[in-house]
């Protein structure tokens, strides 16, 4: 299976696009971004996010899918549109990788949208059911999470809960908007935001991650890191996945 084209997206980078007017400036190291994505309607909004991200910023961009997601955007568009294979909802280990763990250290930024009510429940609990959980999880790059309530859903304590659960734990919460209901075709406040406001969102969470002095903490967890693995395996210790 091909490699994802982050030669295709240095080509495109190398032309600097500028990103259109509404949108905001993103630096990201890599030009990385993953798509963390589950079953709301909204999903239907991905390729053409993708295409945007893509050719106005300059970005390789990955997805990965639920399975209810996968039941409600074609899978062919994004593979196509993100010229990479599209991840989820299966665990494929023919390329002979760990998948949650590759796909978790790819990415400078995931963008967990559409994320569904059971999504940010699950996400909340640390729970790692699917491969787009797990690689919430196991991923050191910032989580933009941009949810899709339904209107009454939101109205539920504990749904209120898990939202302020997931910003106490460090997940950058993008504000909902409003949006018209498949269902009734009334406006809901509590829609997926669009995509000029996740950007924003990423703007200044990236902002803040560059002035932490990233590159210093990771050389040394790197390190820590080569010493650790010796010693392990020297103990004959089983890995772990
Ligand atoms: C057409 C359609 C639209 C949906 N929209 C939403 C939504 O906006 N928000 C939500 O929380 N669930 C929505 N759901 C329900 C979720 O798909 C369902 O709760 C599913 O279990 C979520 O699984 P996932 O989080 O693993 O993707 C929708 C389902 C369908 C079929």
């Amino acid at each position: 299976m091909p490699e994802p084209q982050d030669e295709g997206a240095t080509r495109v980078s190398a032309e600097r696009p500028a990103p259109p007017r509404g949108l905001p400036r993103v630096t990201l190291e890599r030009g990385r971004v993953l798509f963390v994505s589950s079953g709301a309607i909204g999903v239907t909004a991905l390729p053409e996010w993708v295409l945007a991200l893509r050719f106005r910023y300059g970005w390789s961009v990955r997805v990965c899918l639920t399975h209810s997601a996968d039941r409600l955007v074609s899978r062919h568009a994004l593979a196509a549109l993100t010229q990479a294979p599209v991840e989820g909802p299966d665990w494929p280990t023919e390329r002979g990788v760990v998948p949650h763990q590759e796909l978790a250290e790819w990415p400078d930024l995931v963008i967990a949208a559409p994320a569904t009510t059971n999504f940010v429940a699950k996400c909340a609990a640390g729970m790692a059911d699917s491969l787009a959980l797990t690689t919430v999880l196991c991923t050191g790059a910032p989580v933009l999470i941009a949810p899709s309530i339904p209107e009454n859903a939101l109205l539920r304590p504990a749904v209120r809960r898990n939202l302020r659960l997931l910003e106490e734990d460090g997940y950058h919460l993008v504000p909902m908007g409003p949006a018209v209901s498949a269902h009734r075709g009334t406006v809901s406040p509590s829609g997926m935001p669009g995509l000029p406001a996740i950007l924003k969102v990423a703007a200044r969470v990236l902002e803040k991650t560059e002035k932490s002095d990233e590159t210093e903490k990771r050389e040394k967890a790197e390190q820590a890191e080569k010493t650790g693995r010796e010693s392990a395996i020297d103990a004959g210790r089983q890995p772990v996945g």
